[in-house]
């Protein structure tokens, strides 16, 4: 009952934080899946189901939790999409209302709350997760009541192999592995590698398999396997293996977290050889976390801010005038990912939810702030991906790999 109630406070407080910066957003705070008069509060109005002048948006995110960065961010970045939707007139002549709950990155209130949306507050479509343990637990959910989802940042190939419903804004990790297992024997020219990588985390384990594959097929060789548990704070025996067979660079893919505290680790411990990762690395804590250790670090991501086009220029401006932070790669990808849903809803023949999955799956080219998106027979985007170097706290762009 105490972690409820703690659990429940702080929930609230991010959340009512956030209703108050972003009211102008058209965007509605709702209670976390866990408490049980929630749809008292979404009663009446202009949001009741059925109402003819609004579309209800659920979104699933951590806006608490150990990652709550990446429920913030991509609320910020959805939350800036859907201001600007409806102040363009909305979609078909109706303005997007988006219900927000909080999983506390738990897959199974992720679940808990994917279900609340569709049920209670009957949402026309979902957007979330970040991570893609959460996705994979949501997906089925979608998929069952038909409803569209669309991730705005999972990369796990499993989470769109849940079914027809489910969509991806982003690239997948056998792409991701590739990348960074070819920045590494091209780049870096490193041959020997090892990788720690998060046993509880779908990703994670994911990423290490994609990039194993590619680098041993381009010559290189793995020389350690090590693993950890999200949450876990010591990683210094996993590293003093790694050290004693000296490889030349460590992949660790992970979240920002654990990274942060890895890095520190492997410093402490003497491993000077670049670290590298991919886009679960991105977050504004990553440096309060591992500050220099994580100098000589590499990560892919979805989006670079030092990006000079006028797509990432224009949204930085944006973004900065409505929450004055430079936006982060998940950021990016919410806005993407409430855009192109806010694109299909206008282009499906009508707003029922075969017609919106039939047009999300149609999206070709549409120009968004990380690049052209166009979805595949997988409902997986097709996009490049950049690399960027951590340096004194910054991440500095690298190059941009294609697909
Ligand atoms: N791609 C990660 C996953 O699938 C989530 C993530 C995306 C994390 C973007 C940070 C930035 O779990």
């Amino acid at each position: 009952m105490r972690t409820y109630t703690s659990r429940f406070t702080s929930s609230l407080i991010i959340l009512a934080l956030m209703g108050t910066l972003f009211s102008t957003s058209g965007c509605k705070k709702a209670r976390p899946p866990s408490e049980s008069s929630e749809s008292a509060t979404l009663s009446g109005g202009a949001g009741t189901p059925g109402s003819q002048d609004v579309i209800r948006i659920g979104e699933v995110g951590s806006m608490t939790g150990s990652e709550a960065t990446f429920g913030i961010s991509t609320h910020m970045g959805i939350s800036l999409a859907i201001k600007q939707i409806n102040a363009a007139g909305g979609v078909k002549g109706k303005k997007l209302e988006v219900l927000t709950l909080d999983d506390q990155g738990k897959p199974e209130e992720a679940a808990t709350a994917v279900t609340k949306l569709i049920t209670q507050n009957q949402v026309a479509a979902i957007l979330g997760e970040v991570a893609s343990s959460r996705s994979i637990a949501m997906a089925p959910i979608a998929q069952g009541h038909k409803v569209p989802m669309i991730t705005p940042s999972s990369t796990n190939p499993r989470v769109t192999e849940q079914g027809d419903y489910i969509f991806r804004v982003c690239f997948i990790d056998p792409f991701q592995g590739t990348v960074m297992a070819k920045f590494a024997a091209e780049s870096l020219k490193v041959k020997k590698v090892a990788i720690l990588k998060d046993v509880k985390n779908d990703y994670s384990v994911g990423l290490a398999k994609y990039f194993t594959e590619t680098f041993i097929k381009l010559g290189g060789e793995i020389l350690v396997e090590q693993s950890f548990s999200s949450g876990d704070i010591d990683f210094k025996s996993q590293l003093t293996s790694i050290r004693a067979k000296k490889p030349e660079a460590i992949f660790i893919p992970g979240y920002y977290t654990e990274v942060g505290l890895i890095a520190r680790q492997a410093r402490e411990l003497g491993l000077t050889v670049p670290l590298m990762g991919g886009d679960g690395w991105d977050s504004p804590k990553l440096k309060e976390i591992g500050g220099v250790a994580l100098n000589n670090s590499y990560y892919s991501n979805h989006y670079s801010a030092e990006d000079k086009s006028p797509e990432v220029q224009g949204f930085i401006t944006e973004f900065q005038k409505a929450f004055h932070v430079i936006p982060d790669g998940m950021a990016a990808m919410g806005y993407d990912a409430a855009k192109v849903l806010a694109d299909s809803m206008n282009r499906a023949k009508s707003l029922n939810a075969q017609d919106v999955r039939d047009a999300i799956a149609a999206t070709k080219n549409y120009q968004g702030v990380t690049g052209k998106i166009t979805l595949d027979e997988k409902r997986n985007a097709i996009k490049s991906a950049v690399v960027l170097k951590v340096e004194n706290g910054e991440a500095r762009y690298q190059q941009t790999i294609n697909p």
